[in-house]
């Protein structure tokens, strides 16, 4: 998958993203709601198992301005083959400028039209910044696993977020 929008490009990750995309998941802020950040060779242990190879599950994001890997998006198939799961993780200096939204629509969009799924789900435990991002996209909130994540801190809440193919054409 290779897809180019006005600001970004979504493209496979290589081994040489490694440092870039280190900054993101090192960074504790960064990766408060999803894991322990990871230092650099759990980065490139990263890279080589999910984002290369003919069915990647994560895509690097790049801001093309700079030619930087801000971070990367995950866009793979999850109980079937017509169900796409999204999500991001973007390094701190990229964030609140649009560019999940943005690559986000572009997916949206790769995946409806060209991919032809029937669904295409998120989850998060960050109900502010992720669950607000994925109401943006025009994503359903069908339910809510109680203290089902622990992120790094303690038990939280997982928001589950949906969208159809139907509901994305009339989005
Ligand atoms: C969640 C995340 C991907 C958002 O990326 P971003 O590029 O900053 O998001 P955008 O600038 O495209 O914002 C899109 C929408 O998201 C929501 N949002 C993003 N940051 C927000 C914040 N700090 N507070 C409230 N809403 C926020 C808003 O609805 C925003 O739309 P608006 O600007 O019109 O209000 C980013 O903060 C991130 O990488 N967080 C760490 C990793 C993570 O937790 N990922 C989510 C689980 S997969």
């Amino acid at each position: 998958m290779y897809i180019e929008t006005a600001r970004l490009l979504i493209r496979k990750l290589t081994v040489a993203d490694a440092k870039e995309l280190h900054r993101a998941l090192g960074d504790p802020l960064v990766m408060q709601h999803i894991e322990t950040p990871y230092d650099l060779e759990a980065t490139k242990a990263f890279i080589k198992q999910h984002g290369m190879g003919e069915n990647p599950r994560v895509y690097a994001l790049i801001e093309k301005e700079s030619n930087s890997v801000m971070g990367h998006v995950v866009f793979h198939a999850i109980d079937y083959p017509e169900i796409y799961e999204l999500g991001w993780i973007i390094g701190q200096k990229y964030w609140r400028k649009g560019y999940a939204y943005e690559a986000s629509k572009a997916l949206l969009d790769y995946g409806f039209r060209n991919l032809r799924l029937h669904k295409i789900v998120a989850e998060t435990n960050d109900y502010i910044k992720a669950l607000n991002l994925m109401k943006k996209l025009g994503m359903t909130l069908e339910g809510t696993r109680r203290k089902h994540s622990k992120g790094v801190a303690d038990w939280c809440d997982l928001y589950w977020c949906g969208i159809l193919k139907e509901e994305y054409i009339s989005f």
